[in-house]
């Protein structure tokens, strides 16, 4: 899978060198490259915003370098890309979206900042693939490169072959639509507090019953909204 960032902070993105991700970068499972929106400007100072038409607080970004950088990416592309803009104001960000994402080839992100960026871009870049807004969750953050980083993991981690051991994908919170399960390790007694005994009993089907039980019962008290 290729991933394009745009952004005006590419040095935000450095971390994605190290842990899982960097190595799957290393073992060409992933691409992700970096582009800065500014080397996509004319003007002596590589303006990328202006003020609102209409009137209003802050800066918007402006379209001619989104629209140059678009079509620079866009072109490198055998298919037509998936054309990612994170912000507050788009569809909620799942696993479901995640996993559908993993099975793209191509996927570009643009990262805003400030106010926003003008509503011409998201149409333009309609033109060139699949466009989606998406929000990390009802807060804002001062730009989309905080969520771009969490889809890219999100993401990137369920590329085959990027965890080592495919089953931990499948029991983890919200594969299934329901909470994890809560896990123990050595040593069986610690502190006063006990494993509880029927994970020491060595019966897979009691384990596996009481496992969903524990899952129903996080979902009831944390998360009640993924219920049905
Ligand atoms: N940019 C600013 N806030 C955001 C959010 N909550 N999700 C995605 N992108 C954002």
């Amino acid at each position: 899978m290729r991933v394009d960032v745009v952004t005006i902070f590419p040095g935000f993105f450095d971390v994605l060198e190290v842990s899982l991700l960097g190595r799957a970068r290393e073992r060409g499972l992933l691409e992700v490259h970096v582009h800065d929106l500014r080397e996509f400007t004319s003007d002596r100072h590589r303006t990328v915003d202006d003020t609102p038409y209409g009137g209003g607080a802050g800066m918007v970004m402006k379209p001619e370098p989104w629209g140059l950088a678009l079509d620079a990416l866009a072109a490198q592309a055998p298919t037509p890309p998936t054309i990612v803009f994170p912000s507050p104001a788009g569809e909620l960000f799942s696993q479901a979206t995640a996993q559908e994402w993993s099975e793209r080839e191509h996927l570009i992100i643009g990262c805003g900042r400030y106010e926003g960026i003008d509503e011409r871009v998201f149409a333009y870049a309609a033109t060139l693939g699949e466009v989606r807004l998406v929000s990390l969750g009802d807060y804002v953050l001062n730009g989309g490169e905080v969520a771009a980083m969490a889809m890219i993991e999100a993401v990137g981690r369920l590329v085959p072959g990027v965890v080592g051991n495919p089953a931990s994908l499948v029991e983890e919170s919200h594969s299934d639509g329901l909470l994890e399960y809560p896990s123990y390790t050595k040593p069986a007694s610690w502190r006063g507090l006990d494993v509880p005994d029927v994970l020491l009993s060595g019966h897979h089907g009691r384990v596996a019953e009481w496992r969903h039980e524990q899952q129903l019962e996080r979902t009831r008290t944390r998360r009640p909204d993924l219920l049905p």
